[in-house]
């Protein structure tokens, strides 16, 4: 079995201090920096956009896994590509037409994501599960960090494993909200490859030793 993923999400980190932060993270055992965009129309609130991703990418030393909580993605693809994005995850519910989109993310040199509310269901990716590289599953509503996960994740981990297994693809399945040493466990058994942390890693006095532990529960 290949190892679990972390990627600590920069949502929690201090916006005063984000060099240091990113330090923090390059310095651990974190896989990948995750990165929300949102743009207060998809999603209730907004986080921060190309000029501060541009500041981040200049100092990040890991794969940088973009996430956009924003309506019409399509219309700044290219522009995160430039910024560095590694990945770039859309939302299923923000792509009237997904296949385009994904295309279009893999045109530009990334891996394509898409990311599922907690309302949508696996088997809408029927039709697209082998052209995705990686889904994203949001165990709370998208939006904010510090919210409870959803228990009904552990069983859409397991049909998006079943579908990517029957299907034949090779799709990286990511979590995403409310995610500590508490289901880290859980969700990697269920089949998650890649586990986001915001607040549980920022909200720590000793985030290195966080991600550190996190990363050995979901591999234990
Ligand atoms: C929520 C974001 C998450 C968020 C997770 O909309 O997509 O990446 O930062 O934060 P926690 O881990 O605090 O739930
Ligand atoms: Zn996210």
């Amino acid at each position: 079995m290949s190892s679990k993923l972390i990627a600590p999400s920069l949502l929690a980190a201090d916006f005063a201090n984000l060099q240091r932060d990113i330090e923090m993270i390059n310095q651990s055992e974190a896989d990948w920096f995750h990165i929300d965009i949102m743009d207060g129309v998809f999603v209730p609130n907004i986080s921060f956009g190309m000029p501060v991703l541009q500041a981040i990418t200049k100092h990040t030393k890991k794969i940088v896994d973009v996430h956009l909580m924003i309506v019409d993605p399509d219309r700044y693809i290219k522009t995160f590509a430039d910024l560095g994005s590694n990945i770039l995850t859309v939302h299923y519910e923000a792509c009237p037409h997904l296949h385009r989109t994904l295309q279009a993310i893999k045109a530009e040199g990334m891996k394509a994501g898409v990311s599922l509310n907690p309302h949508t269901s696996v088997s809408l990716l029927e039709d697209t599960i082998c052209d995705i590289d990686l889904v994203l599953i949001m165990s709370v509503n998208p939006g904010f960090g510090g919210q409870s996960f959803i228990e009904n994740t552990y069983d859409k981990v397991k049909q998006l494993k079943e579908l990517i297994t029957r299907k034949g693809a090779s799709t990286t399945i990511e979590i995403d909200g409310g995610v500590t040493t508490a289901n880290a466990k859980a969700l990697a058994d269920a089949g998650a490859d890649v586990l986001v942390a915001g607040s549980f890693v920022f909200k720590s006095d000793t985030p290195i030793d966080t991600i550190k532990e996190l990363k050995a529960v979901a591999n234990s």
